[in-house]
């Protein structure tokens, strides 16, 4: 079946979720693309949004037009391109106003997934469970006849085993957005080996029309972006329990995540970045990857402990951050966990015994910020990494120990064919992770 024809009726699964909203936006505007192509002028396309949560639903729509606004007035001249054949149109508005009751008007919200049963293509969003997700694919597909493809957008789960266990013989394909996918450049595409070539061939198709990056990974748990995410945070812990021989867990988690956000020139530290996420999401993807044998160090008591008593991280419904290794306020760290208590200590104490014990932290630094537009970056941070490895404080010692596992961790990747080099690793935390360098690099040789 012609692209344009797999399109013409579309389901989103999960479709009022972090991802499945994101998702459903773009899906939405391709759907409009094609529809607007003059062959297809007087076509029907349309594009179920389903999710059994009514509440959520509620605001899907209003979510997709404030964004189809946002991304209206910024492509000015491509939508008024689009639309110059209408000649009722004038002001950049009338355009801008026509493009986003166009979008809207595709999309069909619905609790009942009985929707999916006429569309060619189903795209799953719904929450990282695979019984779940098998489950809907199973009923979806034995009451379609229409013989439909699938894109999974699960973080870890392989995508061999999805197939599998739903009976859709390579008719799935794993479609992995980074969060939120309207704004974060990076798909990584994941086939399994049953994976229909036509089926793959198509998938790439569709991530070009959004213009997204693509980053192919193979059908292993966790794929490239988590295989060296969940590594590195499991480094970011391995450390903080060393560092607690000497000093207190609370400080050592602190310094931990001083070193990996400033020392590093990183977004974030890798314990925010954790409750970012959400530990318990965290804690989930390291358990897919270790029972199927990828990493045996894929494994945390700390996390356990923590999840154990109710802290998860993850955000509240304001998108305000909840407790995880941190407590926030106004989105700053403001005091860190005490995982044998579970009491938080004040951060503002505890930064002048972190920068004690990190030491004098060498002139020079560079900040992550002002990395991303500089353009000598390259020689910024080698000059900056270079003058970690000449320098003998603890801080610098850590960073440059915390640097090469991260390199490790992107070479083991590589090694075990995850990723085909090791440059789709630096595009994927470069792009997914909005890192300012690779991990596959050589600022410690
Ligand atoms: N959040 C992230 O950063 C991120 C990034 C990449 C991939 N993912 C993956 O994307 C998927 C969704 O994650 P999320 O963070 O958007 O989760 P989420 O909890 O925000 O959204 C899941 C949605 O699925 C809906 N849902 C649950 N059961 C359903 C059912 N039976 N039928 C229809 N809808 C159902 C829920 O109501 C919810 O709206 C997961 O597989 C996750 O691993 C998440």
């Amino acid at each position: 079946m012609h692209y344009t024809e797999k399109l013409k009726n579309v389901s989103v699964l999960g479709a009022a979720g972090k991802m499945g909203s994101g998702i459903l936006l773009l899906t939405a505007q391709e759907l409009l693309h094609q529809k607007l192509q003059h062959e297809n002028k007087n076509q029907q396309f349309v594009l179920n949004a389903i999710d059994v949560s009514h509440n959520a639903l509620d605001g899907l729509l209003k979510y997709v037009r404030a964004q189809a606004q946002k991304f209206a007035e910024k492509k000015i001249v491509q939508i008024r391109k689009m639309y110059a054949d209408q000649k009722q149109l004038h002001e950049n508005a009338d355009f801008i106003q026509k493009y986003v009751e166009d979008v809207v008007d595709i999309i069909k919200p619905t609790t009942r997934i009985e929707a999916a049963y006429d569309s060619n293509l189903i795209l799953e969003a719904v929450s990282e469970n695979p019984d779940l997700k098998n489950k809907i694919f199973r009923q979806i597909s034995s009451n379609n006849n229409n013989n439909p493809w699938f894109f999974t957008n699960t973080s870890s789960i392989p995508i061999h085993e999805i197939d599998t266990n739903a009976n859709l013989n390579g008719r799935l394909m794993g479609v992995h957005f980074y969060n939120p996918p309207a704004v974060q450049k990076l798909v990584e595409l994941i086939k399994s080996e049953q994976t229909l070539p036509e089926l793959a061939e198509f998938a790439t198709q569709y991530v070009k029309n959004l213009k997204k990056i693509i980053v192919p990974s193979a059908d292993v748990a966790g794929f490239i972006g988590n295989g060296h995410y969940m590594r590195d945070t499991i480094n970011g812990i391995d450390l903080a329990i060393k560092l607690n021989l000497k000093i207190p867990l609370p400080q050592a988690i602190a310094t931990v995540d001083t070193i990996t956000r400033d020392y590093l020139v990183r977004p974030m530290g890798i314990f925010q970045l954790a409750d970012y996420v959400g530990i318990d999401v965290v804690q989930y993807i390291m358990k897919v990857m270790h029972d199927r044998g990828i990493d045996d160090n894929l494994q945390s008591d700390l996390l356990d402990k923590l999840v154990e008593s109710g802290i998860k991280g993850g955000q509240n419904s304001d998108g305000s951050q909840k407790d995880g290794f941190f407590r926030y306020e106004k989105g700053r760290p403001v005091a860190v966990i005490n995982p044998e208590t579970m009491q938080y200590a004040n951060l503002n104490t505890l930064s002048s015994k972190v920068d004690t014990y990190l030491g004098e932290k060498p002139e020079g630094a560079v900040k992550w910020k002002s990395l991303l537009k500089a353009t000598d970056k390259e020689d910024q941070l080698r000059n900056w990494f270079n003058t970690l490895k000449n320098d003998s404080s603890k801080g610098s010692e850590l960073a440059m120990e915390y640097l090469q596992k991260s390199k490790n961790a992107a070479l083991q990747l590589v090694k075990d064919g995850v990723a085909a080099n090791e440059e789709d690793v630096n595009t994927v935390l470069m792009t997914g992770f909005f890192h300012a360098y690779g991990p596959a690099n050589d600022f410690m040789n």
